[in-house]
């Protein structure tokens, strides 16, 4: 079986990330989606809260599986057998940090190989961080992101405020 993983913080995802994830979805038999649990880094949403909010946005798309891990990236891929690591790019901006880490990941497994998707020209200004800015502060992100997490965004900021 052909095996991607599509790994990240998806601190909530976007339309940017769902972009990524239908286009790759086309290219494996199964691709994962791989929410980070990283304790150090003060994330707005549970690993729990971003699960289901990446499951309710994929429901439709046949071939996915979303699950979370901690620690290495390419031990996670090995143990579900992907060869193949997926990641966005938005602008040359990301470039730098994307070759860093698929270097380093090459470096700690050379049988698992990086590849790049260019984020839609739509969503190349789209980020889990600008989304959470705008909605923090009552701005309008409808068609930036799900429904569920444009409803789960009002509610923590309901909340936080
Ligand atoms: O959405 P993000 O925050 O840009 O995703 C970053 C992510 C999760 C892909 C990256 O931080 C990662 O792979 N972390 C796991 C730790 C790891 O394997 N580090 C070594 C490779 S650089």
């Amino acid at each position: 079986m052909n095996i991607g993983i599509y790994p990240g913080s998806f601190d909530p995802i976007t339309y940017g990330h769902l972009d990524i994830i239908t286009r790759s979805a086309k290219l494996f038999d199964k691709l994962i989606v791989a929410v980070l649990s990283n304790p150090q880094k003060q994330p707005l949403f549970t690993v729990e809260e971003r699960l289901e909010m990446i499951k309710e946005s994929v429901k439709d798309i046949k071939n996915i599986e979303v699950d979370s891990f901690s620690g290495l990236l390419v031990d996670f891929a090995r143990l579900k057998q992907a060869k193949v690591i997926v990641k966005g790019l938005r602008a040359v901006s990301d470039f730098e940090y994307e070759l860093q880490m698929a270097l380093m990941n090459n470096k700690l497994d050379g049988e698992i190989e990086t590849i790049f998707i260019m984020t839609s020209s739509k969503y190349s200004y789209l980020s889990s961080s600008i989304v959470k800015e705008v909605s923090r502060f009552g701005g309008c992100i409808k068609g930036l992101v799900p429904p569920i997490v444009e409803k789960q965004l009002k509610q923590k900021f309901a909340r936080v405020n």
